[in-house]
């Protein structure tokens, strides 16, 4: 993604192996779900900025942060964002983060929201996930998340 991006984007990411975290997770799944915040991060941010993500473990959750400097979401839509249909894009399908929200949530027993966000200044989500060793998912495998 980093490579796709507009060279004026700055992607600051933990080193790989740095912190890394167990959580259980279905890899191409949540791949899927990390692109779409970036692709949708991007996208707010018209050409330039920053993306940053940061790992760190919750209670029973490992935690990612993935925060833009874009134009930031309205604090009355940080539930609307997340239905099927909504979108501010004109070739957008508001499709994205509902899916992403059946992912994180349905299959994966974890949580995502927009954890802050200021109109201009930019947008941070959150996804949890079960920390590894706890709650048997179907299908669920163990996998390192790295950066
Ligand atoms: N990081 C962000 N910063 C600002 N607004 C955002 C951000 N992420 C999502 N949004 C808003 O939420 C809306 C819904 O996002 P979602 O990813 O579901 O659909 P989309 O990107 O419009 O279309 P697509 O189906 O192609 O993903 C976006 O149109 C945008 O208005
Ligand atoms: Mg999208």
């Amino acid at each position: 993604m980093e490579r796709r991006a507009p060279k004026k984007v700055v992607f600051d990411f933990p080193e790989p192996g740095s912190e890394a975290a167990a959580a259980r997770m279905n890899a191409p799944l949540f791949a899927w779900v990390v692109e779409n915040l970036l692709r949708n991060a991007l996208d707010a941010m018209g050409g330039e900025g920053t993306i940053r993500a940061r790992i760190y473990e919750e209670g029973d959750y490992t935690c990612l942060d993935l925060s833009d400097t874009g134009k930031g979401i309205p604090s009355g839509k940080f539930n609307t964002v997340f239905k099927p249909g909504f979108t501010t894009k004109k070739r957008g399908w508001g499709l994205g983060l509902s899916l992403a929200k059946r992912i994180i949530e349905e299959y994966h027993h974890g949580k995502i929201f927009v954890k802050s966000s200021e109109e201009g200044k930019g947008t941070t989500f959150t996804i949890k996930l079960p920390r590894a060793g706890r709650e048997e998912g179907a299908e669920l495998r163990e996998v390192k998340l790295e950066g």
